[in-house]
């Protein structure tokens, strides 16, 4: 299989029993390598649905889904699986295992020496911020959050090019998700991965996502950046997921981040301003937009330098970002599927 991490969806629909609704229906998107995107819909829409067929735990009435230019019917599933690291919402570490041995399973079935598991567990177990103390311990020994950094380190293991992660953190209370999400996107950075993220939690699509599936009734609504899904939601559905008529709720879901990298795609270089003597505030690129308003209000500036947790400049934003991304001229509300 090709090492690339391309996801591609063509014309593709599961129905469970002959006659029934399509779970999934008629579905095609692309996802570049090494983006994650997050599915977004209500439950029963078919999220999971969709993404066990990924990995071949369901197989599709009509359609055909490529991965690295391979469609996944072409390779045994063994191999296939080997590709794709899964992260389910129970997270189903074995519960007669340690900590070691769970995250050991792939390699071990893919017939690792010792030497290489050890290593290789101990690096994941550094990456996940866990103490190697763990390790001897039992899943019930652990905290719903840390049993979550654990099964993401489990699905890790084997070193996929697919992450595949079925609401992950659903079952985690809100401040430990936020630190989990915040360690998802840096791992994320770090790995390069292309993730498959699947969530009904708007706040965490809009959080994580390079590229938002919005999905309805087997159908794929809309799919875009989170700046194309706040300024022009394809329908009433998107329209009332993003609080349309909510200017501080759509300005809560994009990040800085969002509109340097939407500039990016635009072609329009970074101003790197010089920090000036006066200068208290700036914005990190995970900051809402929502706390971009309240800062440029409270510091009296029109823009404000965005810098990394390092101290590293990456451009400036101002309220004539807020503006054109509350006030965009509404497009055609034609779907954005590739
Ligand atoms: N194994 C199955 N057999 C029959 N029907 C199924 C099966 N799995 C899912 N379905 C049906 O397919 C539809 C989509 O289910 P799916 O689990 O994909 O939804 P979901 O979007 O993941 O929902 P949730 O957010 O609640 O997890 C539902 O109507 C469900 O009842
Ligand atoms: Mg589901």
């Amino acid at each position: 299989m090709a090492q690339s991490g391309e996801i591609v969806f063509e014309g593709v629909s599961k129905s469970f029993t002959d006659g029934s609704i399509p779970a999934v229906n008629g579905v095609s998107f692309r996802v570049a390598a090494g983006n994650m995107v997050v599915l977004l819909g209500p439950s029963g829409c078919g999220k999971t649905t969709l993404l066990k067929m990924v990995n071949r735990l369901y197989d599709p009435t009509e359609g055909k889904i490529w991965l690295g230019g391979q469609e996944i019917h072409t390779l045994p599933v063994n191999e296939l699986r080997r590709h794709i690291g899964y992260v389910i919402q129970q997270v189903g570490l074995f519960p007669h295992m340690t900590i070691r041995k769970n995250i050991a399973v792939v390699p071990r079935l893919l017939g690792w020496d010792d030497q290489k598991i050890d290593a290789r567990v101990e690096e994941l177990l550094d990456l996940i911020g866990l103490p190697t103390s763990y390790l001897s311990r039992f899943p019930r020994q652990l905290s719903g959050g840390e049993q979550q950094r654990v099964g993401l380190a489990r699905a890790l293991a084997a070193d996929p090019s697919i992450l595949l992660m079925d609401e992950p953190f659903a079952a985690v209370d809100a401040i430990n998700r936020e630190r989990l999400q915040g360690e998802l996107l840096g791992l994320h950075c770090k790995l390069a991965k292309t993730i498959l993220f699947v969530t009904h939690d708007v706040e965490e699509a809009f959080r994580l996502a390079d590229k938002i599936i919005v999905m309805r009734a087997g159908k794929v609504v809309q799919y875009g950046t989170p700046i194309e899904i706040v300024t022009h939601p394809a329908d009433a559905f998107v329209e009332d997921l993003v609080g349309s008529n909510n200017l501080l709720r759509r300005l809560s879901l994009v990040n800085v981040q969002s509109i340097l990298k939407a500039r990016e795609e635009m072609g329009i270089p970074a101003v790197l301003p010089e920090a000036d003597a006066e200068e208290t505030a700036v914005l990190r690129p995970e900051d809402d937009l929502r706390s971009a308003l309240s800062l440029l209000l409270s510091s009296g500036r029109d823009t404000l330098r965005v810098e990394n947790a390092s101290g590293i400049p990456l451009g400036e934003v101002g309220f004539s970002d807020l503006r054109s991304m509350l006030f965009a001229a509404p497009s055609s509300k034609k779907k954005n599927c590739q």
